[in-house]
């Protein structure tokens, strides 16, 4: 993985809770999640060679943590785009609003776990890349 190049992206590393039981990791939201968390939503069995994603949001906030298995994020700000691998169930990935973001790569295992600070709101996408650009300008 290549280090992160986005202003608009960054990880943030969780705190892990071990005891002779197990893990634990704690996500909370306006904590170590930087927004109120409004809706989270999973993602898992996905099939070999599919893309997810291939949108931006106008306003939506979202954490992505790969709880189990790993997936690749191309990320892409307008100005540049960078890859990252999502392997760590101790890490999140925050993603501001208007990154492009595609994911693909999934492990048969994985589950990518997404947090939101709003709900599903189908008016909120940008599906388009060339509108994506050009929103951004
Ligand atoms: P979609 O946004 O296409 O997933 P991705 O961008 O990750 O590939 O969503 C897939 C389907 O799930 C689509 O019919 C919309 C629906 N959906 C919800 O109902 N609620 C949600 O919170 C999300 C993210 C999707």
């Amino acid at each position: 993985t290549r280090p992160m190049t986005l202003a608009l992206a960054r990880f943030v590393d969780f705190a892990v809770k071990g005891d002779e039981f197990g893990w634990l990791v704690a996500l909370e939201g306006e904590r170590n999640v930087s927004f109120p968390i409004k809706r989270a939503y999973y993602i898992f069995g996905t099939r070999p060679g599919v893309r997810r994603g291939k949108h931006a949001h106008r306003q939506l906030t979202q954490m992505m943590v790969c709880i189990a298995g790993r997936c690749t994020v191309l990320l892409d700000d307008g100005k540049a785009s960078v890859e990252v691998e999502l392997a760590r169930n101790d890490r999140g990935l925050m993603l501001d609003r208007m990154i492009w973001h595609e994911m693909y790569d999934f492990s048969p295992d994985c589950v990518l776990l997404v947090l939101a600070d709003n709900r599903y709101d189908e008016a909120d996408y940008i599906r388009n890349y060339d509108v994506f650009k050009a929103a951004c300008t």
